[in-house]
């Protein structure tokens, strides 16, 4: 029987992710896709309606198996590069050539680009139980250039921690970005879970 990662994905977070991942790489879009993941389509809808130029330099940052970066190009976004901590979910992005650039990165080290390098940074299902910490929210803005956009999601398993949600309106009331778009809506239907869509503006 095929090993169901879903069933035991959101109790982890940081430490051991990437062997997590690295193992759930074979079967990942097959377990997604049976339960409905839509959060990918939402936040590329919600950054492709706001980013003017569709050329323009995009980061799909823990990108995964590339689903994330199939859904930026099916709303007209060209430019992509995308960079994971797992080896084995990058090959799979590989294989997609959906991407400019694709790097293997390393949690807790500083991120491998220089502050206003891309235009938009995409963060989807990569922030929350079973992925990266909250704090990666602070270091991906704080890569950002005025103006610059950056799209990510938190699923109802994040949201059951009002810090989440905190950080968002925190970051909002102290002026270094706007909300452009916040959407509640389907994550992994089949499974009832619903996650947040944030499109946001870096002042
Ligand atoms: C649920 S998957 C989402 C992948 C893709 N964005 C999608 O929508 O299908 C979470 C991804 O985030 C990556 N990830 C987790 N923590 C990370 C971190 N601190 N830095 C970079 N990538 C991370 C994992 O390796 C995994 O590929």
């Amino acid at each position: 029987m095929t090993r169901k990662f879903l069933d035991n994905v959101y109790d982890h977070i940081g430490k051991g992710i990437e062997t997590f991942y690295d193992d759930w790489a074979d079967t990942y879009e097959a377990e997604v896709g049976e339960n409905g993941y839509v959060t990918p389509a939402r936040c590329a809808r919600a950054l492709a309606a706001h980013l003017a130029d569709k050329a323009a330099p995009v980061l799909d940052f823990g990108c995964g198996t590339g689903l994330s970066g199939k859904a930026l190009r099916a709303n007209g976004l060209t430019t992509l590069d995308g960079m994971d901590l797992s080896k084995e979910m990058l090959a799979k992005a590989r294989a997609k050539n959906l991407y400019r650039s694709l790097h293997q990165i390393a949690a807790d080290t500083p991120l491998p680009f220089e502050t206003g390098t891309y235009s938009a940074i995409a963060a989807i299902g990569v922030i929350g139980p079973g992925a990266a910490p909250l704090d990666l929210f602070d270091t991906l803005l704080a890569k950002l250039a005025p103006s610059g956009l950056f799209v990510l999601s938190f699923n109802d398993h994040a949201l059951e921690d009002p810090a989440y949600a905190a950080k968002v309106t925190a970051c909002a009331e102290a002026g270094s970005m706007r909300v452009l778009e916040q959407e509640h809506g389907p994550h992994l239907p089949a499974r009832n879970i619903n996650s947040t869509a944030y499109l946001l503006e870096k002042l």
